[in-house]
């Protein structure tokens, strides 16, 4: 039943019942009735009212332990934090079981797998007809964004896993207050989750309930959200992916459809840079998943960066909106970080390690026998773990002992880097736009775009390799336009025209545009080692862009845009030869012949949708590619 059906229907006796569990402070009616409506199809066997409190995140939590869902950490290494371990099937986002279903198919576009709205509420009635029975409902009210601020947009979960609500305490500003703020009559995103496994009468639960059948539904249009079967990460915690991304990106879009500007909703990270001299710059980046946003939101400056700092804004959601004076402002709507374990170490994110000192959730990581988290990447492997699946491992088993898209769970407020304006009500004014993929070649190590609309060319045709953030084969190239291919609720191709138009419409009125890079960390050398050290050294990057915006920093044309020559970054504190520079920063021709094909291949998908001007820039990209020659391009 949609949210309007609610507000109009009459309730079942059964229904009015629900009604009167609801607490005092939620006045609105429509979603009173909306979760009687919820509890009627769904028959939960009890209805919690989260409030958001350090109470009921404890009990939850002492819930779960008893239900093997979790187990507490040795308090002592690991004050207040907990281990939680999936069903092996249900580990990563589901992307081919994810729906975006507006009334036109046409309007989801080629990445997008779309079922009509009718059709698919058919699809879901069954599965969710009597889905909560022997569980508990929890209706979990959250904000996405600075509660009670303009920008914000409040969701309502009904969930019946306590996982979720744990979880979307530390993600989201999650609680009573929430209530306050929606008012009798305030506007809120229904989001209904379900793991799909009723439980009979006297059944013992299993400690990772869900179900092999798996929707991840949304309605742009009604902005609605119905997820079935899934208790894991994007799939469930409804406010991340679900409402921050595919719904707001519609919303966003759907603004500017009106004739106002409109907005974006960007698979980024948010950080700002400060130079010994105390100018501040905002950069927001976008990289598909398990690509190196938290790392590089929460970077620890290198030697030869003294005075330099980089502080943390958000590590995986960005929502930017155009500003009176111009300029695009970007919140971050989260108030927690979900990372990916693996690979976090004291070397490659101490700010990270340093987050999830305590007050954390762990998932899929190993168990060490003090009682302590590890997984891949962390230091030397003990002798002995319990590894995610509960199974006894040592360094010669030969399997992993974290699942690879393990995670963390913690407050964005406990981070060291956080900085000072990261829940401003106003949002950061962004200076630059960084775009960059997985990519073992082709891809320079940095280029400038010398237009906005060139930017928005780079953005549009990124590839990357796959990760185990998403189910299915890793390591994969594919193109994964503004690294939001999973993410985007709505065409691709309107998508690329919504970057254009905004980007024309401010520079008619005068802005100056943030500066658009693209970059690449990732190339490989012969052996499958990664050439650029990476992580704390991206800061060269990061200062040469810096350099850029303030005029400063040199670089030379190549026929992608502007790259730094080796004389242009800071090397000071790296050993990094000119003949390795060379590898990472060369154009070879052969290389970006195929690329263009691959362009080609996915800007024919989106048909008439493609915008003219970025056709206009392939062409001009393709003679240039010809131009700089057979062969190399090297620096
Ligand atoms: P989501 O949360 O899935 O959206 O991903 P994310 O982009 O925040 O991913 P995260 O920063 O957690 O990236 C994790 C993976 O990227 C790990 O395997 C890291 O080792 C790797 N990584 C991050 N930064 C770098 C880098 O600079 N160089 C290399 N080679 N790997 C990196
Ligand atoms: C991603 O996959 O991009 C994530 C993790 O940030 S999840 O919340 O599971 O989608
Ligand atoms: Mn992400």
């Amino acid at each position: 039943m949609t949210l309007r059906k609610a507000m109009d229907g009459d309730l079942s006796p059964g229904a009015l019942d629900v009604v009167k569990t609801a607490p005092a402070h939620v006045r609105h009616r429509a979603l009173v009735a909306w979760v009687a409506s919820i509890a009627a199809r769904t028959r939960p066997a009890r209805i919690v009212w989260a409030d958001g409190s350090a109470e009921e995140y404890d009990r939850l939590c002492a819930e779960m332990v008893a239900a093997g869902t979790m187990r507490r950490l040795n308090p002592e290494l690991r004050p207040n934090s907990y281990l939680a371990c999936s069903d092996p099937d249900d580990v990563a986002r589901v992307e081919d079981r994810t729906f975006i279903c507006c009334e036109q198919e046409e309007n989801a576009g080629p990445n997008n797998n779309w079922m009509a709205p009718e059709q698919m509420r058919a699809t879901l009635a069954p599965l969710f007809d009597g889905c909560m029975r022997g569980r508990t409902m929890y209706v979990v009210p959250f904000s996405m964004g600075p509660l009670g601020s303009h920008i914000a947009q409040i969701g309502i979960e009904i969930s019946d896993s306590p996982y979720v609500v744990a979880n979307m305490r530390m993600m989201t500003r999650m609680g009573a207050a929430v209530y306050d703020v929606l008012g009798e009559d305030g506007a809120f995103v229904p989001c209904v989750h379900s793991v799909g496994r009723p439980l009979a009468e006297g059944e013992k639960d299993v400690p990772w309930p869900c179900n092999p059948v798996k929707y991840i539904v949304h309605f742009p249009e009604t902005r609605e959200i119905w997820s079935f079967g899934s208790g894991y990460g994007g799939n469930a915690l409804l406010g991340k992916k679900c409402l921050a991304l595919r719904i707001a990106s519609a919303m966003g879009h759907a603004e500017a459809r009106t004739g106002a500007l409109g907005w974006y909703a960007e698979h980024m990270l948010i950080l700002a840079l400060t130079s010994p001299q105390g100018h501040k710059v905002h950069v927001a980046a976008a990289f598909p998943s398990a690509c190196g946003k938290t790392n590089l939101a929460m970077l620890v400056p290198p030697t030869g960066f003294e005075g330099w700092t980089v502080s943390t804004i958000g590590d995986d959601i960005a929502w930017i909106k155009p500003h009176e004076d111009g300029r695009l402002y970007a919140i971050n709507p989260e108030a927690g970080f979900f990372g990916v374990a693996p690979g976090t170490s004291e070397q490659s994110n101490p700010n990270a390690m340093a987050t999830m000192r305590r007050d954390a959730i762990f998932t899929n990581v190993a168990l060490t026998d003090e009682g302590d988290v590890w997984w891949e990447g962390m230091g030397p492997p003990p002798a002995h773990l319990i590894d995610w699946q509960g199974k006894d491992w040592d360094p010669s088993c030969g399997r992993k002992a974290a699942h690879p898209n393990a995670r963390f769970t913690v407050s964005a407020a406990q981070c060291p880097s956080i900085d000072a304006h990261w829940d401003s009500v106003a949002g950061v004014p962004i200076d630059a736009f960084v775009f960059g993929g997985r990519r073992s070649s082709t891809i320079p190590l940095v280029t400038q775009a010398r237009s906005w609309d060139e930017g928005v060319y780079m953005a549009a045709t990124m590839g990357s390799q796959t990760t185990a953030a998403q189910a299915g084969a890793v390591g994969v190239v594919r193109r994964d336009p503004f690294a939001m291919l999973p993410f985007c609720g709505y065409h691709m191709g309107d998508h690329f025209e919504h970057w254009l138009e905004l980007g024309r419409r401010l520079s008619a009125k005068g802005a100056r545009l943030p500066a658009i890079f693209c970059v690449n960390w990732f190339h490989v050398d012969g052996e499958g080692r990664y050439i650029w050290p990476g992580f704390g050294e991206n800061m060269r990057v990061l200062a040469w862009m810096a350099g850029r915006l303030a005029d400063t920093a040199g670089g030379e044309e190549t026929a992608l845009g502007v790259s730094p020559r080796y004389e242009d970054l800071h090397w000071t504190g790296l050993e990094f030869p000119k003949g390795a520079f060379g590898q990472i920063t060369a154009i070879r021709s052969e290389e970006w012949q195929r690329e263009l094909t691959q362009h080609d291949e996915l800007f024919r998908q989106y048909g008439q949708r493609i915008p003219q001007e970025l056709l206009r820039i392939r062409d001009t990209l393709g003679s240039r590619i010809e131009k700089s020659g057979k062969g190399v391009q090297q620096k």
